[in-house]
């Protein structure tokens, strides 16, 4: 649907198109090919040794290198971790609304899900308490605490520091799903990793999005006795991410003050865009639409006063007026429609995101007509 050049989409978690580093990936290709075959050749499963170093050093705060591999983009990262992990049966906990792409992984494990909700700050911890004191015994739990994919919550301090001593507790591994870290428009917080047992302690991390989803690299700080388990399982996927895309990345995050930059250039646009939805949101779905200012991230998760009626429901109609949203089901572990969607403020311009939040707003009012007919 969102390969129609009619429908305005909302609905992906694409950076804009205009804001990838064409030239300086262009300028890159030539010189990491010319510096040696490496580039071009077979490598090692782990990953670039010194891609592993850099995402060490600069994303993990002096981990070991040897902790960490590379992966093609993290999802595959999320996928080798479930297929390390998990039996069928096992229970896996995550949030009430999570990241579609880890429930997509998990369904097929044969996982048995358990749900926590969560607030504005992020994952209610208590909740979790309760359901292991009552005797829950998960094997792993997952959540992305910063800048969450799609609520946009951050998980606050206090309750990292809970879940690191419930994890202390009961043995259970913590997947932190950290793509978003450099798109706060804030402070990133804590890394989760620092409160829980470093053997339990799992991180995801992303140059989807703070370079190029394209390039499909991401990777994986796992503690020592998971790390083989996930090296093995790669191997036996796709023997090892790309050398080209790898030596790219290192080439691009090494330039000095590259990082910085475009993190700043990327952060601004992103809020510029987040402002932009928020006020059309209050022009055509004033008093209708409620949703909390993002923090960070890509997303705005709006709750939708339907009259009764779900965003499943809302979805054919968005789309016949031009526009798609991710509805609340996608995200919901159970599949349980809900009057929420999401919506991705980073892809369209501040003129296309007002025109989407128009066409959505037909549709919103062609609905309530409709439930107040019916
Ligand atoms: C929370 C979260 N995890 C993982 C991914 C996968 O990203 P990639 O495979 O491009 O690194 C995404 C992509 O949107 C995401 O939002």
């Amino acid at each position: 649907v969102v390969a129609d050049r009619d429908v305005l989409s909302l609905a992906g978690g694409l950076p804009a198109t205009g804001t990838l580093p064409t030239d300086d990936v262009v300028d890159a290709v030539s010189r990491v090919v010319t510096r040696g075959a490496g580039a071009l050749q077979y490598g090692p499963t782990e990953g670039e040794p010194e891609l592993r170093r850099w995402i060490a050093q600069h994303e993990l705060e002096g981990a070991d290198p040897r902790d960490v591999v590379v992966t093609h983009g993290s999802q595959q990262a999320l996928r080798l971790l479930v297929d390390a992990l998990v039996d069928p049966g096992d229970t896996v906990v995550v949030e009430r609304t999570s990241y579609v792409g880890m429930l997509q992984v998990l369904h097929p494990s044969g996982a048995r899900l358990v749900d926590v909700g969560s607030d504005e700050h992020g994952m209610v911890t208590d909740e979790l308490e309760l359901l292991l004191a009552s005797g829950l015994r998960p094997t792993l739990i997952y959540l992305a605490p910063t800048f969450q994919n799609p609520t946009g919550t951050v998980l606050s301090g206090e309750r990292r520091r809970h879940l690191g001593r419930l994890a202390a507790q009961h043995g259970f591994v913590v997947v932190d799903d950290d793509p978003y870290r450099s798109l706060g428009f804030e402070e990133p917080p804590e890394r989760l990793r620092d409160h829980v047992p470093a053997d339990l302690a799992v991180t995801v991390g992303s140059f989807s999005k703070s370079i190029a989803p394209g390039l499909r690299v991401g990777w994986v700080h796992a503690p020592e006795w998971l790390t083989p388990a996930l090296v093995r399982l790669k191997q036996s996927v796709d023997l090892h991410t790309g050398s080209l895309s790898q030596r790219l990345v290192l080439d691009l995050v090494e330039r000095p003050g590259w990082c910085a930059a475009r993190g700043a250039r990327q952060r601004e646009l992103h809020r510029a865009r987040a402002n932009a939805l928020g006020a059309s949101l209050d022009r055509h779905l004033g008093g209708i639409a409620r949703c909390d200012a993002p923090r960070g991230g890509m997303f705005c998760w709006v709750r939708l006063d339907l009259l009764g009626a779900d965003t499943d429901e809302l979805l054919p109609l968005a789309i016949e007026h031009g526009v798609a949203v991710v509805p609340g089901s996608a995200f919901d572990p159970l599949g349980r429609p809900t009057p929420d969607a999401r919506l991705c403020f980073a892809t369209l311009d501040e003129a296309e995101l007002d025109l989407a939040v128009a066409r959505l707003g037909l549709a919103v009012e062609q609905l309530r007509t409709r439930r107040t007919a019916g």
